[in-house]
């Protein structure tokens, strides 16, 4: 059991409207440290209130990105309490990151406890509105002031939390979607199957891009060939081809495995319906699109949850999924998982931890 010790803010903020919290604008009064340092491991657990953090301006994760992330969510259940939706997952996730990294893994029951500990300590903002929930992220910075290129022997698990609403403005309405062919998200043997910082920023310019040409999101495409579907925006993507559900495979390391999409995969089975993981090319998106099977297409994601996709572009050609509206898989995923992640139905899978 982790020892955490505890610093109480002074003065506590004034909670945010909960009607316009937009996503990742508001901070709680506290955050989370632990420090590590090499030969003496994860050490110093402590609550504190949140603040900047003194880092030498040398600092390794300023230079070099040795940074690493998760973000899961608490949500305000029916009956006022407060749950977590399989932190487990993002625990291992964050672990996984941390190998390909070269970052020090923490023991996951310790990490777990962390999460657990400052969202109850700063349980009066998850916030109750419809389709709000309090959005944890916890990150591990390398902060050795040095500037030769190594694994850094000291590091900083932190972990802030923040009031949210919808990740997209728009809600539930569906997204538009630029086939980037251009630049590459991953490539076989990086950092695409893992939650880094460096990943989203090199990301940065194609969401610019998609943007500049009327997109709200990017679909992007390997890294090797160009031409097989990955990943959109900061999602996982799936299609209803002719009635089947189809996302691509995580086997080449490109992907993010995400908890909703694992979620989304075992709820859609659960229902009877076939859900092949694959390799998918662009092409055969158009091409289902002209034959009339192009059924529906969605991201799933943490912070979006589900959001489903009313058109693909490229440069040519502007496909409408659905005549641009949200379809009967999309909802019923939307409804389903939601109603599990806020406590409306009861959790039958043992997806859900009580804070
Ligand atoms: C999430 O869905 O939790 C993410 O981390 C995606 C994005 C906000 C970076």
């Amino acid at each position: 059991m982790l020892d955490i010790k505890v610093t109480r803010a002074e003065t506590l903020k004034a909670k945010p409207d909960p009607s316009s919290l937009g996503f990742g604008r508001y901070f709680t009064d506290h955050m989370f440290i632990m420090d590590y340092d090499e030969g003496l491991g994860w050490h110093d657990a402590r609550i504190v209130p949140f603040a900047p953090v003194p880092l030498s301006p040398a600092a390794m994760v300023f230079h070099y990105a040795q940074e690493i992330f998760e973000g899961l969510k608490a949500y305000r259940t029916p009956d006022g309490g407060v749950q977590l939706f399989r932190p487990d997952r993002n625990v291992a996730r964050l672990n996984n990151t941390a190998k390909r990294l070269c970052v020090p893994e923490i023991d996951p029951d310790d990490a777990l406890c962390a999460i657990k500990a400052i969202v109850k300590y700063d349980e009066d903002w998850v916030p109750s509105g419809e389709g709000t929930s309090l959005y944890i992220r916890p990150f591990i910075i390398a902060t050795d002031p040095s500037l030769g290129v190594h694994p850094s022997e000291t590091y900083k698990f932190i972990i802030i939390l923040s009031p949210v609403g919808s990740y997209y403005s728009g809600g539930l309405d569906p997204v538009k979607i630029y086939v980037e062919k251009e630049y590459v998200r991953a490539v076989r043997g990086g950092t695409g199957m893992t939650k880094c910082g460096g990943n989203y920023a090199a990301s940065l310019i194609g969401q610019k891009k998609a943007e500049s040409l009327g997109c709200d999101q990017v679909l992007w495409l390997d890294g090797v060939h160009h031409k097989y579907v990955d990943e959109v925006g900061s999602m996982n993507v799936f299609f209803v081809i002719d009635g089947e559900v189809v996302t691509p495979a995580l086997d080449d390391g490109n992907i993010l495995p995400g908890v909703t999409r694992m979620s989304c995969i075992e709820l859609l089975r659960s229902w009877g319906m076939k859900v092949t993981e694959r390799k998918i090319e662009a092409e055969e998106l158009f091409e289902a699109h002209a034959r009339g099977v192009l059924d529906e297409a969605f991201g799933t994601g943490t912070a979006a949850v589900i959001s489903p996709i009313g058109e693909l572009c490229d440069e040519e050609r502007v496909l409408k999924i659905n005549g641009g509206e949200i379809g009967p898989v999309s909802q019923r995923l939307y409804d389903e998982l939601t109603a599990i992640q806020w406590g409306k139905v009861s959790d039958t899978r043992g997806w859900t931890v009580k804070v």
